[in-house]
């Protein structure tokens, strides 16, 4: 059972859903990210963000291909995982993006995403993962060095590190990424 600090009593009796996006409900990503907070706004997207951003951003075309894995609770979406296909040929590369509304964080949610989002990665051959994020962003950083991110010399734009994952790969983790979690 879901333990949610922050969440009240829904904790206890509430399970998530975890299931995958279709194209037509992408509105319920809009209205996801419209929920978090300012602050876990400026973590997911490394600026601070306003609406108007935030449903451009949820209407824009990101390429090929994306699969949002969510965490449906009570109904509502929760909790969402982002896979962006960056290649059109091989080697595949993708790049990942979590977000979890707030009174939702610290219940592992975004840690069942990121293992979920690196088997749709490997399902769909992707050799490698990417993901940005700031670095005072701590849960984040957690959960990276759970699923054994390589972290990279470069940063991405407005100061974010950048990370790899291998989802083909020898670093790639049994204990977190197989579908023995399904
Ligand atoms: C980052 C985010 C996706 C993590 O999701 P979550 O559901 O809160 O994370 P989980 O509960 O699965 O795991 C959080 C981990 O961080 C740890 N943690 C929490 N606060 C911490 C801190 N201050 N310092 C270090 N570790 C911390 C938790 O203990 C947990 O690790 P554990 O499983 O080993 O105990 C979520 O907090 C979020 O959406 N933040 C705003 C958007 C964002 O930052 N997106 C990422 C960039 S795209």
């Amino acid at each position: 059972m879901l333990t949610v600090p922050g969440a009240g009593m829904q904790a206890h009796i509430l399970l998530p859903d975890y299931r995958e996006l279709p194209e037509e409900d992408r509105l319920q990503l809009c209205a996801h990210l419209l929920r978090l907070a300012p602050a876990s706004r400026y973590l997911r997207f490394g600026i601070p963000t306003n609406d108007e951003t935030i449903v451009r951003y949820s209407q824009s075309d990101h390429g090929s291909d994306p699969v949002i894995c969510c965490a449906h609770i009570a109904g509502e979406v929760r909790a969402v995982a982002e896979v962006y296909m960056t290649s059109e040929g091989w080697p595949f590369s993708a790049e990942l993006a979590l977000s979890v509304e707030d009174d939702w964080q610290d219940a592992g949610l975004g840690t069942e995403l990121m293992a979920r989002a690196l088997r749709t990665a490997r399902s769909r051959h992707v050799s490698r993962l990417d993901m940005n994020y700031l670095p005072e962003n701590h849960r984040m950083r957690r959960i990276a060095a759970k699923f054994g991110a390589h972290s990279t010399p470069r940063e991405s734009g407005a100061g974010m590190i950048t990370v790899y994952f291998e989802p083909l790969g020898p670093g790639y983790s049994p204990s977190f990424g197989s579908e023995l979690r399904q």
